[in-house]
Order: structure tokens, then C-alpha cells, then sequence
């Protein structure tokens, strides 16, 4: 088959060598083996008539080198060869490549060093190359890749400093250099990276201090610096990584207190920073770090009462251990008891220090009995006015709100004022779970407000046990996914918050012959790549993964630029979060999977049938309705060219694979992401195309 073109084998059984003819198949522009048992070479000539666009051979137990005519292949766009046994030096085994999106050449046994032509790929969004055994340098040119994501090189051999150059990479998300022999100091550059989610630089040899200029880094969710040889004391700047859910600063020469402001790390779930000089007492902001589940500060030189929150109440002994004087309730510590407290202050002064902490105990007794009988008062309160309902006289009874990074009592009042207490004007349009209001704030910021009309009927929705989840949804961010701020239950209101989008829903859009006419071919199809990318994200790419299970036209959103925002993402789950049958509540005629109407249980596949009507609406202009046939292009838009109509037959075709009945032979949304982001390769011409075809393009693709 000297003259083929795409040839995908993925996902099989395949064992042994490619048969040797496959180096007279030159033109190929797809080829994917991936996750088989193949063995042997890759074939040498693959690129050789310079069309590959996609050379995917990934989990295999590929030998050998990497392929020559791979140097001089300007048409890759992306190319995985991760998790093979592939030998050799690739100092000089690649090229510039304009249009290469992705590169993962993880888990090998490749060696050389890191070539200066990656900083000339100036569309790389993805640079994987982690254990292989990599030498030298990062080249400072690495900098230059500005559309780079995801820059992952550990595990190897690199030595050298980290250049400060990678502080010019904006749109940078991971920085994984752990593992390696990287030394001098982490430069302060590192803190220009806005967007920077992950940073691990562990196991390296990296001395100096901690640039206090990483608080710039203000949607860090990580932080690795373990194993180093880093100096001086915890910049108090870290506790304003408002969103760092993992700090391990373990194993290293750290000294001076533990600053008091890591306490604002409000969504902190792991904290390391054992084996350090760590002097002091742990700080009592510490008990304001309620997501907390792992901590170890053993092997410091720590003292006095552990903070007051489950995960040192509940920490092991090992996590506490190797002190100067912890104390506090933990198997194996000694307990703060008064004698010992006071034993110590003895040898300063006496009587009148033994008065004090006898004084503050009795203090505490009458405090904590008022305390109690207020929060009776208060819970008894609480009944009478959920029975009777009579919420207006009540405003000040603020069951629970919990927005992050702004003070809950404040924003309530504020959105209140600003919609002039949900007055029609400020009327933005209407969802499944409620009714969206503009609240333009004192503070210039500008949020959409959803109101949940059940919370004035019969029950009002009981929250508490979900706030991990409302975190969780607080925690998500994505481009294409409309920020979620937080959840307010009130007495009469109960509604969510989130960023505002300016253009609206995509249904208004193409419901609106001027819109839509505005909105053209190339914008409708890089729309489907961000919604699948969104998609992706949250089946994908999240813990726990999260489903959207009412994805629609009314729930995506435009913002000026016409790039797509999906919203009310697990707004289902957390609304009726008991409900069992969510189909007779969630969901939208005309959008939900066929196999709901037999299954309670909604899989991230019903998403998948979503987006394929979703893509359908995009494409005609609107909803499918029963049937599908192509020859309702969206009539308002001039027809699309050839370039634009190849891109829309293979999107159409990924529509109908999302349409099947059979949920399990409905592509993934990563499957549907990465497929989307190869431009489409003619295929059939466009005009006359007809559904059979497209069906039989899509079982070709599956
Ligand atoms: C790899 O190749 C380059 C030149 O092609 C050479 O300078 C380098 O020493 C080689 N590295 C190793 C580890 O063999
Ligand atoms: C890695 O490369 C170095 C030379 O750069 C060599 O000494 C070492 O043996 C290699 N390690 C492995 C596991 O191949
Ligand atoms: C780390 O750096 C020190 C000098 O700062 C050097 O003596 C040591 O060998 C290095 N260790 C490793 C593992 O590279
Ligand atoms: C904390 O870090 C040390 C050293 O890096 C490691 O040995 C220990 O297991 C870590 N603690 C936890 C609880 O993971």
C-alpha cells in the first residue's frame, strides 16, 4: 500500500516487528500504533515524502533510535513516542518544526542533551522528555517557545542552573524539573509566570533561598522543592498562593519560623516540611487550615502545642517526631498539660505565672458554656424560621456562604445592593437551576449571579456535607470553563456565583441573525475544539473527575472574543445531590443520552452525546432535532472554503461517533480533543458529501 496515507492501530494486541515493507510507505500523514506490543525499530523512512503530521507509536517496546527522517519533517504537529525502549543520542536527532503542538519523549533510555532547535518551535504548547538520561544544560532559548504549557524534563542527568529566561514563558502551567543535577538558585524570575499551576523542582542540588517572588504565581496549586539544599527562613509571600493545595519544602536547610501567613492557605491538603531547621512554634493561624488531610513537620526543631485542626490531631507519630518540645494529643507525645507549661515559665518567674494559665482555663469554662448555650439558641432559632418561612424580617441570618478569596458577608450585601435585591433589570437570562443576574460591584468587578428558585420553595437545599465539592468547583481552572466563585445559602437566598462572560449563551448567538452571521466558520470551529478541551479537562484530567450532565447551548458562553466558556459545571450534582433519579431533573430534552431513559447513572459518556449535539447546533445553526443531514449548513454564513469545509466534515463526523446509542462506542472526550487538534487532512470533497460517507469516515476514525 505504497500510497497510504493514515493508518491507525491503536489500542490492541499487536505483537512483534513492523514488517520491513513499511519503509516504502513515504507519503503517510497519520500514523498511530500506540499501546500495543510491537517491538523492533520504528521505520526509518516515515517522513521521507514530508507530509507526517502525527507519529504516534507511544507504550510500546520499541527499539533502536529515533527515525532520521524525522530531523528534516517540518509537518509534525505532534509526536509521542513516551513509554518505549528507545536508545541513543538525540542531541542532534530533531529539527524546527513551525508547526509541532506536542512532543512526549518520556520513559526511555535516550541520552544526549537538549537541543537549542526546540526554542525555534514556536507553536509547541507540550515539551515532555522525563526519564531518559538527559545531560547538560536547559538551553536559555527555551524561552522563546511562547506558546508553551507544559515543560516536563524531569528525571534525567540535566545539570546547570535553571534559566531565568523560562520566566518570559507566559502561558506556561507545569514546570517539572525534579529529579535531576540542577543547581545555583531558583531565579525570581520563575514568579512572572502568572498561570503556573505545578512547580516541582525536587531532588535537584538548588541552593539559595526561596524567591519570595513566587507569590506572583498566583494560581500555583503546587509547590515541590524538596530535596535540595535550600537556605534561610519560609517566605511569608507563599501564604498568598491562595490556591496551593500541596506545599513540600521537606529536606532541606530551612531555619527561622514557620511564617504565620501560610494559615491563609485555605485549600492546603498536604503539607511537608520535614527534616529542615525549622524553629519555633507552629503557628496558631495553623488551625484555620481545615483542608488539610497530610502534614509532616518531623525532624525540625519545633516546640510547644500542635495546632488545633484534624490533621495534626489525627497526624501519626512519625509525622511529629524528632522535635524540640511538641506537644499536644498525638500517641507518643507529651501531652500540654499545665505543669509542664508551667514548669517551664517557673524558672523565670513564679507565682504569678502559675495564676495565668489557671485564670485563662476558668476563662475558657465560661466561655465555651456561653458559647454552647448561643449555638442552641441559634440552631433553635434556625428551625422555627425554616418551619414558618418567614425569611423577610431575617436578613441578617447568614447560614452559609462561602467565597473564596472574598469576605462572604461583604459580597453578599454588595450583590444584594448591585442587583437591587434580584430586581428584573438586572436580568442576564435563564438556566436549568435558575435565573442569572448582573451584579456590577462597587469594586469594579463585574459577576454573574444565579439564583435557585427552589431555595424559597419547600425545602431549602442543605449544603454543608458538599462543601468539599463547592471546593473542589472552586479549585477548576480551565480557559474554556466559566469560573465558579462560590455558593450562598440564606435564609431567602440561595444562589451561586461566577464570572461574568460578556456575549451570553451560544444559543442567543444563534438565535440572533446578526450574531450569527458575526459569528464565522473558523470561530465555530475553534468553539468545538475549546468546549472539547474543557471536556477533556474535567473527565480527564481533574480528581474526582467531574461530569457535566447537562451540557447545552444555553450553558456555553461567549466572551468578547467569541472563545467559548462552559458553565454550571456539576451545578447538577450539587443542587439535587440526593436526588438518585437526576434524569427527571438534570439534564435537557434534546441533549440527554438515549440510554438515560433505562440508567440512572450518568457516565461522563452522556457528556460525550451532549457535545455531539452540541457540535451539530454549531454547525447548522441550530438544534439538530431528529435527524441529522448536512445540507442544513448554517445558511447565514457564506459556505465555507475548502480549508474551512474539511475542518467541518471531520468535525461532523466526530459529532455523529458522539451520537451513538451504544455509550461505550462513543469516542473519549481526550480521544475527541487530540483528534481536534490536527488540522484535517483532505478527505472527501465537500460539496456533495453525503451522511453515509461521513458515517463511514467516523468508523474509519474509531
Ligand atoms: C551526543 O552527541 C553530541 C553531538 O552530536 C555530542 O557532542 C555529545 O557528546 C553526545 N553525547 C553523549 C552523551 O554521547
Ligand atoms: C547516563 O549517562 C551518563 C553519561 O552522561 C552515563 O555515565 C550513565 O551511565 C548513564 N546512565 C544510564 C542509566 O544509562
Ligand atoms: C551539589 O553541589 C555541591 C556544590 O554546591 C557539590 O559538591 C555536590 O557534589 C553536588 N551534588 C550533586 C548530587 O550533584
Ligand atoms: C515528607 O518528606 C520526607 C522527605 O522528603 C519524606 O521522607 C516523607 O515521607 C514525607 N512525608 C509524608 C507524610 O509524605
Amino acid at each position: 500500500m505504497a500510497n497510504l496515507t493514515l493508518l491507525i492501530l491503536r489500542d490492541n494486541n499487536f505483537l512483534g516487528t513492523l514488517p520491513p515493507e513499511i519503509n516504502k510507505i513515504v507519503h503517510m500523514s497519520v500514523l498511530d500504533l500506540s499501546d500495543n506490543e510491537f517491538e523492533g525499530q520504528l521505520p526509518e523512512n516515515i517522513c521521507l515524502g514530508g507530509l507526517l503530521q502525527k507519529f504516534i507509536v507511544m507504550n510500546n517496546h520499541f527499539t533502536g533510535h529515533i527515525p532520521k527522517s524525522l530531523r528534516n519533517c517540518t509537518s509534525l504537529v505532534r509526536v509521542r513516542l513516551e513509554g518505549n525502549k528507545l536508545t541513543g543520542n538525540i542531541t542532534e536527532a530533531f529539527g524546527v518544526y513551525p508547526q509541532l503542538n506536542y512532543m512526549d519523549l518520556s520513559h526511555n533510555y535516550l541520552h544526549g542533551e537538549l537541543s537549542w532547535k526546540w526554542g525555534y518551535c514556536h507553536n509547541l504548547t507540550s515539551l515532555r522528555i522525563s526519564n531518559n538520561n538527559i545531560s547538560g544544560e536547559i538551553p536559555p532559548i527555551f524561552g522563546r517557545m511562547a506558546q508553551l504549557r507544559v515543560l516536563d524534563l524531569s528525571a534525567n542527568n540535566l545539570s546547570g542552573k535553571i534559566p531565568r529566561e523560562l520566566g518570559s514563558l507566559q502561558l506556561l502551567l507545569d514546570l517539572i524539573l525534579n529529579n535531576n543535577g540542577i543547581t545555583g538558585n531558583i531565579p525570581h524570575q520563575i514568579g512572572f509566570l502568572s498561570r503556573l499551576e505545578h512547580l516541582n523542582l525536587a531532588s535537584n542540588n538548588l541552593s539559595g533561598a526561596i524567591p519570595p517572588q513566587l507569590n506572583l504565581c498566583a494560581n500555583l496549586l503546587s509547590l515541590n522543592l524538596s530535596q535540595n539544599k535550600i537556605k534561610r527562613s519560609i517566605p511569608p509571600e507563599i501564604g498568598n498562593a491562595q490556591f496551593l493545595s500541596v506545599l513540600d519544602l521537606s529536606q532541606n536547610l530551612l531555619t527561622g519560623r514557620i511564617p504565620p501567613d501560610l494559615g491563609k492557605l485555605r485549600v492546603l491538603e498536604t503539607l511537608n516540611v520535614s527534616h529542615n531547621g525549622l524553629s519555633g512554634s507552629i503557628p496558631h493561624s495553623f488551625a484555620d487550615l481545615w483542608a488539610l488531610t497530610s502534614v509532616d513537620v518531623s525532624y525540625n526543631d519545633l516546640e510547644g502545642p500542635l495546632p488545633n485542626v484534624k490533621a495534626f490531631k489525627e497526624a501519626p507519630f512519625e509525622a511529629v517526631q524528632h522535635n524540640k518540645g511538641l506537644c499536644g494529643n498525638v500517641a507518643g507525645l507529651q501531652k500540654c498539660n499545665i505543669s509542664t507549661m508551667s514548669k517551664k515559665h517557673n524558672q523565670h518567674s513564679g507565682a504569678r505565672i502559675l495564676i495565668i494559665p489557671v485564670l485563662s482555663f476558668l476563662g475558657f469554662l465560661v466561655l465555651s458554656s456561653f458559647l454552647i448555650v448561643l449555638i442552641i439558641i441559634y440552631c433553635h432559632r434556625r428551625k422555627i424560621i425554616k418551619r414558618e418561612r418567614n425569611a423577610l424580617t431575617e436578613t441578617n441570618d447568614l447560614d452559609f456562604l462561602h467565597i473564596l478569596s472574598f469576605d462572604g458577608k461583604i459580597l453578599y450585601e454588595q450583590i444584594m445592593e448591585a442587583t437591587e435585591g434580584f430586581h428584573s433589570k438586572y436580568y442576564l437570562g435563564e438556566g436549568a437551576y435558575g435565573v442569572v443576574y448582573k451584579a456590577d460591584l462597587p469594586t469594579d468587578q463585574t459577576l454573574a449571579v444565579k439564583k435557585n428558585p427552589s431555595s424559597q420553595e419547600d425545602e431549602t437545599v442543605d449544603i454543608v456535607p458538599f462543601e468539599r465539592e463547592i471546593e473542589a468547583l472552586q479549585n477548576i481552572r480551565h480557559r474554556n470553563i466559566v469560573k465558579f466563585y462560590g455558593f450562598c445559602s440564606h435564609a431567602q437566598h440561595c444562589f451561586l456565583v461566577y464570572e461574568f462572560i460578556e456575549r451570553g449563551s451560544l444559543r442567543t448567538i444563534l438565535n440572533d441573525d446578526d450574531k450569527a452571521s458575526e459569528f464565522g466558520w473558523d470561530k465555530r470551529i475553534n468553539m468545538v475544539r475549546a468546549i472539547a478541551d474543557a471536556l477533556s479537562y474535567m473527565h480527564h484530567d481533574c480528581f474526582p473527575p467531574l461530569i457535566h450532565r447537562d451540557l447545552t447551548s444555553t450553558n456555553i458562553l461567549l466572551d468578547a472574543d467569541f472563545e467559548a466558556h462552559v458553565s454550571d459545571f456539576g451545578t447538577a450534582r450539587l443542587l439535587r445531590p440526593d436526588s438518585t433519579n437526576w434524569t427527571a431533573t438534570a439534564g435537557t430534552i434534546g441533549y440527554i443520552a438515549p440510554e438515560l431513559a433505562y440508567t440512572n447513572i450518568p457516565t461522563e459518556k452522556c457528556d460525550v452525546y451532549s457535545f455531539g449535539v452540541v457540535v451539530l447546533e454549531i454547525i447548522m445553526g441550530k438544534h439538530p432535532g431528529n435527524y441529522v443531514s448536512l445540507d442544513v449548513l448554517d445558511q447565514r454564513l457564506l459556505p465555507p472554503t475548502n480549508w474551512h469545509a474539511q475542518n467541518i466534515i471531520s468535525v461532523a463526523a466526530l459529532a455523529l461517533a458522539c451520537l451513538r446509542t451504544n455509550p461505550q462506542l462513543r469516542p473519549t472526550m481526550t480521544q475527541i480533543s487530540q483528534e481536534l487538534q490536527v488540522q484535517a487532512t483532505p478527505v472527501l470533497p465537500f460539496f456533495g458529501v453525503t451522511l453515509e460517507q461521513l458515517c463511514d469516515l467516523d468508523r474509519r476514525n474509531f
